[in-house]
């Protein structure tokens, strides 16, 4: 057996999105009922009603830190209105975490916005992050006695690429100044809401949850593949981490010194996947994406299976000698033996990372149940949990049980 330290922390993470269902305030709800999305959330998992059912099924899985956001659109409706009802459902929710002795990871902006907002321009308006601000100071005035950790934002990178390049979240443009100008917003959000927080919760850790996926040359003898899986890789990962952890100036996001000086108390990171590069002269030497014909084995997204570019992101991280979270780590598949072995085979490579001496406090498997997988729909099954849509019963699955086995000992 080998063990990981006594204060590791073994967690599940959801969205509040993907489980609670009815959220018709936001904007996807919206372009869901215009039919600019294939799928429909419509109850998801039914989590909003079932919530405490569902807490229930984390403690039994020996959880000990639950990753979960709040739906900014159910708690802030309407610009000048806030629902009492629901502060009292999450305050719910963080009591009964409290009790179940599970460390809360909060994630204040998870992919979705109030539809008041989008109308407002969105992340397009630097001058509307005042109202993502105005809605994290109240969060923490409800919430500070329960929560420490902080996820200001999922996921930036990729919700500006899906928004704004690929055209596959709202507001469904292509468009690169767009593409920058709202990350930069996103970025600039994340230091607000880190002072915020940092102004009223002493020992608060407040970091950001930074998508990485890990990029090689198609053909590694080819030069060109070569230079694409490099600015593929220095587009969609450095950037990013380069801003918030070295504290540097990156010319693509523009605003001169402005994007400076963003911090964070622990570094936070997503990782599923790897993908191969190749060369195309049209795409400004970004290249193509291809899935490796190689692979051994896809998952239901049609992502290859890579536990090796978790242990090479840890290694990217621990540079920084700051804290780690694996934040996301998941698999959809509908083979629950195939799950196992990811698991094990990524668990793995975090104990290796450890080993090596870099700080990895915890690891956040994606996701506690199967749920809303945005423009894909129910059909990808990530859950540790099976839900049955048709009468929202749940199911532990086998992966799950293991996965539980694996926290209380905190070994493999
Ligand atoms: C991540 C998202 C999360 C989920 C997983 C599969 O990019 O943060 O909401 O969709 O992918």
């Amino acid at each position: 057996m080998q063990r990981f330290p006594k204060n590791f922390l073994f967690g599940v993470a959801t969205s509040a999105y993907q489980i609670e269902g009815g959220n018709r305030h936001s904007d996807w709800w919206y372009f869901e009922k215009k039919g600019k999305i294939k799928a429909r959330s419509g109850l998801a998992c039914d989590h909003r009603r079932k919530y405490k059912q569902d807490l229930e099924l984390l403690k039994k899985l020996n959880i000990q830190a639950y990753r979960f956001s709040v739906e900014w659109s159910r708690l802030q409706p309407k610009k000048d209105k806030w629902d009492k009802k629901e502060i009292e459902y999450y305050r719910n929710i963080l009591k009964i975490l409290k009790t179940q002795g599970v460390e809360p990871f909060l994630t204040l902006h998870h992919f979705t916005n109030p539809l008041w907002f989008y109308r407002l321009g969105g992340w397009e308006k630097e001058e509307n992050i005042k109202y993502f601000s105005n809605f994290v100071k109240r969060i923490v005035k409800e919430f500070k006695p329960y929560v420490r950790y902080w996820i200001t934002i999922n996921e930036p990178m990729a919700l500006c690429f899906h928004s704004y390049i690929e055209k596959r979240f709202p507001p469904f443009k292509n468009d690169p100044l767009l593409y920058f100008t709202c990350l930069k917003n996103l970025l600039l959000a994340h230091r607000e809401a880190y002072s915020v927080i940092h102004q009223k919760i002493k020992n608060a850790q407040v970091g950001l949850a930074q998508n990485v996926q890990y990029f090689w040359p198609y053909n590694t003898e080819s030069p060109r593949d070569k230079l694409a899986a490099y600015l593929h890789n220095f587009y969609r990962n450095e950037i990013v981490t380069k801003v918030l952890y070295e504290g540097k100036f990156m010319f693509p996001l523009g605003g001169g010194e402005k994007i400076k000086d963003l911090k964070c108390d622990f570094i936070g990171f997503n990782y599923y996947s790897r993908t191969a590069i190749k060369f195309n002269s049209d795409s400004f030497g970004l290249g193509k994406k291809i899935v490796n014909p190689k692979a051994k084995e896809l998952t239901q997204m049609g992502w290859e299976i890579y536990p090796f570019g978790l242990y090479k992101f840890l290694l990217r991280f621990g540079k920084y000698k700051k804290p780690i979270y694996i934040l996301e780590n998941g698999i959809a598949t509908l083979d629950d033996s195939q799950r196992q072995r990811f698991i094990l085979a990524h668990l793995k490579q975090v104990l290796k990372a450890i080993k090596a001496g870099i700080k990895v406090k915890g690891y956040f498997y994606w996701s506690l149940l199967d749920n809303f997988e945005w423009d894909y729909g129910f059909r990808p099954r990530f859950g540790l949990i099976e839900v049955n849509y048709k009468n929202q019963e749940r199911k532990i699955r086998k992966s799950g049980l293991i996965y539980a086995k694996i926290a209380n000992r905190k070994a493999i």
